[in-house]
């Protein structure tokens, strides 16, 4: 091996440095944004030189010795005392062999790309490298970045074992959890952790070398991380504390990294590794299923294990649900001979109850009294030092928990044929999905019992995270649970959708490993070739208002220099900003500057303090407003569930679907009067009805609650159980939130809600019109009736057709002038959902950034005294984004 250089260790390991102020701390205000970030770094960092001219290539050539050689000082080896028989099974991987060029593009360049196949040693063997090298010490050690949780305790647990080491020593930390000790020299930790801890220390100097693992899922915090790594380690480099950047990647599109050069202004070294892989036949189906892409799987699974020779069965399926209820059909059709059937299922459960629990260990300091705060100085929870992050944001099957309501997987228990137990030969079925408790992941990497097949089932997890070894034989179902964002809303949700062309390779490859394989696609050739070729990078997808919001946490104000390795549009970027600025948690640019600095694309607003709050809530920006604002009055308790409820999304089941015969439209037709009753209970009479369909989330949380939430009360009460489930999982997280955020408020869920007071209801609107502001709609007068189609309508100020009331609206008939809503669905007609009534009077005062002044500015902003319930305001005011004129607002 070859070591970092004498000036580097020296350099790295001394405290002798004097401390610099770092530029990029809140503290020293003025040189936090990117403009002042240095540009991308031209050849090495470290001091090294390597000449500038020098091209990118697969492989950087072996050093000649007229070379300059950075690094002269000899090998500090660091010892690790394998077992021989794991030293053997590392040799067989095929990275094992590129180690030496791995190491020697580490030591003359500051940021090194490794690509190579799922499985050829990336993730496991990479770490040990830079450990044998030399690359750790007391103070600074490696890291590396997984997407997701599973990928950071299982590989942490791998290498560990591997090294002989134990977890003190290479250890993770994901969001609630962890095994990091003073001791550690490796850790693993989810992109999220790591972006919190940037907040914290910008330079990372705890960190020697960073690997960013999966760097090909192009998930939007891998990205974020790469960008702001790609400064760090110029920072470090002069700051002469050198950081080493790996990003490891399964696919060889690396471009958008290595083409960039806002990101590297010298393309970085891509070291290829090559994989021993065996060809795979794919067998495409004739036709495509159109739905029943579960049952199709068993299907092909019982066939491979009837009729084909020994060797694993991988499935592919998009989630959670899905997986244990293929697993539950299988182990049904081909009993193991030691099987247990029960315990899956009670494993799931105790993973759901295990995460819960740790969510729920948040410090329970006593209740303190809620101080009074008035609603027109927007008070907010002092930003803190709080651990949490936003990870669950990209574990897709753990955060799907709630949304695998969409698919129907009421056939486990389907009469067909070939469901009977088979006598063949016993098949060894486990699932495998991101919040498996890991000592059951581990599971799919032992063999299976004498005599019996492997068939796992997996989520996408199985595509590149982790590798399972023996596998011959593929089921490919094609699709893929994704989060969508709703374009209206911001609110994310999670659809099944065909995977890409690279996915599906990713997926069959998975069959070559060890001998010749065969992948099974559960569709036809053709849908294959309509696939898109990539996925986009997420980033690409989405509204960015919360990353928006994060970066300028991070004190990044001009979003628009930020080198992201693929920038989302300029249009996505002006519509956050501009929702940020109006919702608080940006400074808006000055007077009249406005729109010209807007459309001139310098996205540059700082954040406020209110902002710097809404950042660590683990919600979309809008919600984050509502619970930045309820620390009044006692609102928390039940903003939290609310703003829970409203992220969970579609509580009550679903009761507006065409009924398949006349039989099934009276019971749907019963279901939905008694569900309407039970709505109505819930929303109360007067004050609370006002809050409308939100009063009737609150309930339900409640209600629910106070049952227990078991599965019984949801179906008597037309809610969907897992979206109770989940929603109790997020109020337990934003709960730990809010107290780590500002510990004093001592909160804690209450499971037993009581129900808000008359006055609590009323501030509870308040703060929902506040945080969705540009979702306000105001009933079409009588006089302003144009034509028809507008009686009993609303304009917003987003769409220009009427939009109506949602007939399952507790509000239907109610029609109030103004109201926020949730959302707007499109059916019949354009609806809205989840509405609440607005006073006009509340406008001007919580909505100023919506409203337009008819008088001079310097006028002081109108009050709201929440005492009296009236604005003080010497003005008319005009809604100005759809032009409504408010009448003149009470002049006390
Ligand atoms: O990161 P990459 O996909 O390149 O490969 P890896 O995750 O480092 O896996 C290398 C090898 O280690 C694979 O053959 C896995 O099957 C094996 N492995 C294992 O046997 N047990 C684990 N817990 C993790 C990996
Ligand atoms: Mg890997």
């Amino acid at each position: 091996h070859r070591q970092p250089s004498s000036s580097e260790e020296s350099e790295s390991s001394g405290d002798s440095e004097p401390e610099v102020p770092d530029p990029l701390q809140p503290e020293t205000s003025t040189g936090t944004s990117m403009a002042q970030l240095p540009p991308a770094l031209p050849g090495a960092g470290d001091g090294s030189t390597v000449p500038a001219s020098r091209p990118p290539t697969a492989r950087p050539p072996a050093p000649a010795a007229t070379q300059p050689r950075p690094l002269a000082k000899p090998a500090v080896f660091v010892p690790v005392n394998r077992t021989p028989e794991m030293q053997e099974e590392r040799l067989k991987l095929p990275i094992l062999s590129e180690e030496q060029t791995i190491m020697e593009a580490v030591a003359e360049h500051p940021v090194v790309i490794v690509c190579g196949e799922t499985g050829s040693g990336k993730t496991t063997q990479v770490p040990q490298f830079l450990y044998e090298a030399g690359y750790s010490s007391d103070q600074s050690i490696i890291g590396v970045t997984e997407p997701r949780r599973v990928a950071a305790m299982a590989m942490s647990q791998r290498v560990a074992k591997e090294m002989n080491l134990s977890q003190r020593v290479v250890s993770y930390q994901i969001r609630y959890e962890g095994n990091v000790t003073e001791d550690t020299r490796v850790k693993f930790m989810t992109d999220g952790v790591l972006l919190k801890e940037i907040q914290k220390d910008f330079l990372l100097k705890q960190y020697r070398v960073l690997i960013v693992d999966e760097a090909h899922e192009r998930s939007v915090y891998t990205d974020i991380l790469i960008g702001l790594l790609s400064r760090i380690v110029t920072l470090r480099a002069k700051r002469r504390l050198p950081l080493k950047l790996l990003i490891m990647s399964a696919t060889l599109r690396v471009e958008d990294f290595t083409q960039n050069s806002r990101l590297f202004s010298q393309p970085p070294p891509v070291i290829k590794v090559e994989a021993r892989q065996f060809p795979v036949t794919v067998h495409f189906n004739k036709r495509t299923p159109l739905e029943d892409y579960a049952g199709e799987c068993f299907r092909k699974t019982c066939k491979i294990h009837r009729m084909l020779p020994a060797g694993g069965i991988l499935v592919f399926l998009t989630g959670q649900a899905e997986v244990h209820a293929l697993c539950r059909r299988l182990r049904k059709a081909f009993p193991a001979r030691r099987c247990r059937p029960q315990e899956e299922e009670k494993d799931s459960a105790e993973e759901v109850r295990r995460f819960k629990k740790s969510r729920a260990r948040a410090k329970k300091a006593q209740a303190a009294a809620l101080p009074q705060i008035s609603l027109d100085s927007y008070s907010v929870l002092p930003a803190g030092e709080g651990d949490e992050d936003r990870e669950a944001e990209m574990d897709d099957e753990e955060a799907a928990l709630g949304s695998d309501l969409d698919l129907d997987l009421g056939d486990e228990d389907g009469a067909e044929g070939g469901e009977q137990p088979d006598a063949s030969l016993p098949l060894h079925v486990l699932p495998l999905y991101s919040l498996l408790a890991p000592e059951k992941q581990a599971q799919v990497f032992r063999p299976p019992p004498e005599g019996a097949r492997l068939c796992v089932v997996a989520t996408n997890v199985a595509e590149t995270s982790l590798t399972i070894p023996g596998i011959k034989y593929v089921v490919d179902c094609g699709k893929v649970k994704k989060r969508y964002y709703d374009r209206v809303t911001g609110v994310s949700s999670f659809r099944v959708t065909w995977v890409s062309q690279a996915s599906a390779d990713q997926r069959a490859g998975r069959a070559g490993r060890t001998e010749p394989g065969h992948c099974y696609r559960l569709y036809s050739s053709a849908v294959f070739a309509d696939f898109e070729q990539f996925p986009p990078p997420e980033i690409t997808r989405r509204p960015v208002e919360d990353l928006i919001l994060q970066m300028k946490a991070l004190n990044i104000e001009k979003v628009i220099n930020f080198p992201f390795p693929t920038p989302p549009s300029v249009e996505a970027l002006i519509a956050a900003e501009e929702l940020l600025i109006a919702l608080g948690a940006l400074q808006a640019p000055p007077k009249g500057a406005r729109m010209k600095q807007l459309q001139s694309s310098r996205l540059s607003c700082p954040i406020t303090a209110l902002g710097r709050t809404m950042a660590a809530f683990p919600v979309a920006p809008r919600y984050a407003k509502m619970l930045a604002l309820s620390r009044q009055y006692g609102c928390l308790p039940y903003a939290i569930a609310l703003v829970s409820a409203m992220t969970v999304r579609e509580l009550f089941e679903e009761l507006d679907r065409p009924a398949a015969s006349d039989d099934e439209l009276v019971a749907l037709k019963s279901r939905r009067a008694r569900v309407a009753q039970i709505k109505r209970a819930w929303a109360g009479q007067g004050a609370s009805l006002k809050l409308g369909d939100l009063m009737v989330l609150l309930g339900a949380v409640g209600a629910c609650e106070y049952a227990g939430c078991s599965p019984e009360f949801c179906q008597a009460n037309g809610l969907r159980y897992k979206a109770m489930l989940e929603t109790r999982r997020l109020r337990g997280q934003l709960t730990t939130v809010v107290n780590a955020v500002c510990p004093e408020v001592g909160l804690f869920v209450d499971p037993k809600m009581e129900p808000p007071t008359e006055s609590q209801v009323t501030y509870l609107r308040q703060i929902l019109a506040a945080g969705l502001g540009d979702h306000l709609a105001r009933r079409v007068q009588s006089e302003e009736l144009l034509d028809e189609k507008w009686r009993n309508a609303y304009k917003t100020p987003l769409l220009d057709d009427p939009v109506f009331i949602h007939p399952s609206s507790v509000l239907f008939r109610e029609l109030p002038e103004f109201v926020v809503y949730q959302e707007i669905v499109e059916t019949t007609k354009m609806y809205m959902k989840g509405v609440s009534t607005v006073e006009i009077q509340w406008i001007p005062a919580l909505l100023p950034a919506y409203c337009q002044f008819s008088t001079p500015l310097e006028d002081p902003p109108p009050t709201y005294c929440p005492e009296t319930g009236r604005v003080q305001c010497h003005r008319t005011s005009v809604f100005y984004r759809v032009g409504w004129a408010l009448p003149a607002i009470q002049v006390d």
